[in-house]
Formats: structure tokens, C-alpha cells, sequence
């Protein structure tokens, strides 16, 4: 797809339904949005999010792991992929691949991810359950740039929700991602306007940005 000059081009990375990437989409079609999703890639063939891109006249591109030797390779084709699409931002949203270093380095500060938890805690999988587990009466999730170890690059913004009595890994997912979908569009914005960037490997700097948009809290 091609992206209007003044809009920076974004990639999205997926591995499964999209939800985020969707959400994406969505805000980017605001005419006063910086940024325009011109291309979803997924290194599953046949994750849902990738059909509906596809149909939205997105180029939806399937990168497969299985069809490549080890995740150097798959990498070097990612990385081809990326440059062939000629996108400014890359924005992986479920995306279920760790990278190599040099594929991150390539896009450093230009690639963000978020994680359904208020980093530094609970970084990795199972991330619902072990913040029920921890007994925290808040969770939320967390947008950074992505840096070479998972889930520690500089927090761009973050949203927070309560931990409920009964509460299970799939109804705290639920809630969480209803705040994702709010928060990683505005966060998108601003990468793409640049007024948040990669500053030291632990902080991003910020130019113009309300700050109150940092956090969305429980009401
Ligand atoms: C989200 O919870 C995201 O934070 C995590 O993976 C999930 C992806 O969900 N990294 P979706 O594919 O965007 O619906």
C-alpha cells in the first residue's frame, strides 16, 4: 500500500488474531494520523490477523520460520522483507519470535513492541498468571522499544487496570487488551511524529507529548 508522503510507513509484526494490529488500522485512518500500516507481515502462514489484513488492501506478507533453518536466516529474510516494504516504523504486536541482535540494531529506537504487563514486571510468558499470582491488585501493559533482551528496551507508555477477586490468566487478558487497543495507537503516534525517542538503552526521551496520556488508569 502506498502511505501519503507525509505519513511515516509502519510495518506490523504478528503471529496470531491481530487484535492489536487492528486497532492499528483503525486510528491510522484518521486523516490527521502520522503513520499508515502499509504492510502486516506474520510468521504464521495462517494467523487470522494476516487474512484480514490482506483484505483491508494491506500487502500481507507470511514470512514462515519453519521454512528457514534457524532464526539467523529467518532473520536475514525478515530483515529483507522489511527493507523491501520501505517502512520508517516497525511495530510488532503479538508477534511470537525473539529476534537476533542484529536485526534489532538495524531498527533501533524505529521498532516498538507491547507486553501485557507493567514492565519491568513480569516480563515473558504467562505474564496474566504470574501477576494474579503475585497478588498485585494492578496490571496493565506496557509499550518500549525493542532492544536486544526481551522485554526490557525504554518504556514509551504504559496502561493499568485492577486485578479482581476470581480473576483468571484469560479475564485479566481481556481486560488488559481492551487498554492495549487504546494505548498503542497513541503510542504509535508518537514515534511517528517524533515526539518520543530512543534515548539510553533504559529511557525514551520526550519532546512534545501530554504527559496524563503516559498512563491510563482505572476509573
Ligand atoms: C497482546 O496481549 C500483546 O500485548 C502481546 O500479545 C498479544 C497479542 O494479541 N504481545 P493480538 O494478536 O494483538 O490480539
Amino acid at each position: 500500500m502506498n502511505a501519503s508522503a507525509d505519513k511515516k510507513r509502519v510495518a506490523v509484526l504478528i503471529s496470531g488474531r491481530g487484535s492489536n494490529m487492528k486497532a492499528l488500522v483503525e486510528a491510522s485512518r484518521a486523516s490527521d494520523y502520522p503513520a499508515e500500516i502499509t504492510t502486516v507481515i506474520s510468521n504464521r502462514p495462517g494467523a487470522a490477523g494476516l487474512a484480514w489484513a490482506g483484505q483491508q488492501g494491506i500487502d500481507a506478507v507470511a514470512v514462515d520460520h519453519k521454512a528457514y533453518p534457524d532464526r539467523a536466516a529467518f532473520d536475514e529474510k525478515l530483515g529483507e522483507t522489511l527493507a523491501a516494504a520501505n517502512v520508517d516504523i516497525v511495530v510488532l504486536a503479538g508477534f511470537m519470535r525473539l529476534m537476533t541482535a542484529p536485526l534489532v540494531e538495524r531498527w533501533k529506537g524505529r521498532m516498538i513492541n507491547i507486553h501485557p504487563s507493567l514492565l519491568p514486571l513480569f516480563p515473558g510468558l504467562d505474564t496474566h498468571a504470574r501477576a494474579i499470582a503475585s497478588g498485585m491488585k494492578v496490571a496493565g501493559c506496557t509499550v518500549h522499544f525493542v532492544t536486544a533482551e526481551m522485554d526490557v528496551g525504554p518504556i514509551i507508555a504504559q496502561a493499568a487496570v485492577p486485578i479482581v477477586p476470581d480473576d483468571t490468566p484469560d479475564t485479566l487478558a481481556e481486560r488488559i487488551i481492551t487498554v492495549e487497543h487504546r494505548i498503542y495507537p497513541e503510542a504509535v503516534r508518537w514515534v511517528a511524529q517524533g515526539s518520543v525517542r530512543f534515548d539510553t538503552a533504559a529511557t525514551a526521551f520526550y519532546g512534545r507529548v501530554n504527559h496524563q496520556d503516559h498512563l491510563l488508569s482505572p476509573s
